[in-house]
């Protein structure tokens, strides 16, 4: 099949990246916003016309939660309209969209976890504008995988991994918030199950909404323990409450993302969060011995 691959140099673009560098399976086409912007709907169109394309990983997003309350309109733009434009692209073309979206769809004030028939009720800019994404695909009529996920970090880009171990290296101690509760996600382990979930689909209609992050359910606090542990740092690490650390985005209380569905559709078990957070500490460790 071809495959397009948008936001492609993005944590989890990296690592579909990666995977696919040894497939041989499919043609696949890597793009991110310098070579295809996924907001203009006419390159959309002429890229799918060109390259023939059958399914679109969308990787592209607006990750920034807190810079998203001062950028309304670009968050929704590029999370929202812009979904809606592949999807449609997609339909015309009867090709498979997968899309990703996130635990921030929901209020966060749950005490089980979240399942995908729940109701949404985004409590931010960014997860009003990923939701609204989600409504535009289900609109569109196309062909769809929406994978909400959660936590994402990876090797690559910024992320709340790579943030707390360069803070190690620079102070005693930081404090971490300890009343929030979710999954850590890394973006190598969500790159395989959208690519099993492409594999194992082919181009059959398909109108579906899994969610998908690493088993186990912590808090910030208890990753950041574990990130200092796994990379050997001796820094202090001390639990805060969400009110010690006021950000301009509101964070949910309880994020955990329900998987059964996804576990039984595609038969395949979920790595555990400090498993992969092993793997990926190791992949830093590694590039930082290169780069020296
Ligand atoms: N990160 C998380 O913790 C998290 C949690 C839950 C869900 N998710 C979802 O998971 C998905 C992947 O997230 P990620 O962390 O891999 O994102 P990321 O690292 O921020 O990558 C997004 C990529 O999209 C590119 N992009 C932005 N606007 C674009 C446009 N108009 N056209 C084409 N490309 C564009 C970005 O380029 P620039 O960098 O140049 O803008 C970047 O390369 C997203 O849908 C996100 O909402 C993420």
């Amino acid at each position: 099949m071809n495959i397009l691959i948008t936001g492609c140099k993005g944590q989890l673009g990296t690592e579909i990246h990666k995977i696919a560098s040894t497939d041989t399976l499919h043609n696949w086409h890597f793009t991110d916003v310098d070579t295809l912007d996924i907001c203009n709907a006419q390159a959309v169109e002429n890229y799918f016309e060109t390259n023939k394309i059958q399914v679109c990983i969308n990787c592209a997003a607006y990750t920034a939660v807190d810079k998203a309350e001062d950028e309304p309109d670009l968050a929704l733009k590029i999370n929202a309209k812009a979904p809606q434009i592949l999807a449609q692209t997609c339909k015309k073309h009867e090709a498979l969209l997968v899309h990703v979206s996130t635990d921030y769809v929901f209020n966060g004030n749950g005490t089980s976890p979240y399942q995908e028939s729940e109701p949404v009720a985004p409590q931010s800019v960014y997860g009003s504008t990923k939701a609204e994404g989600e409504r535009l695909i289900r609109e569109s009529g196309c062909n769809y995988f929406i994978v909400r996920t959660a936590w994402l970090y990876s090797a690559t880009g910024k992320n709340f991994v790579k943030t707390m171990l360069m803070l190690a290296d620079t102070r005693d101690e930081i404090n971490v918030v300890c009343d929030q509760k979710g999954t850590p996600t890394w973006a190598y382990d969500l790159a395989e199950m959208l690519i099993h979930l492409v594999n194992q689909n082919g181009l059959n209609p398909v109108h579906e909404t899994f969610h998908f992050t690493n088993e186990g359910i912590i808090t910030w606090y208890d990753f950041t323990v574990a990130i200092m542990e796994i990379a050997g740092k001796t820094c202090k690490v001390n639990p805060i409450t969400t009110d010690q650390y006021p950000a301009k985005a509101h964070r949910p209380a309880y994020s955990v993302l329900d998987k059964t569905k996804i576990k039984n559709y595609t038969n395949r078990t979920i790595p555990f969060w400090r498993d992969s957070l092993v793997k990926c500490i190791e992949e830093l460790r590694l590039k930082l011995k290169e780069q020296a």
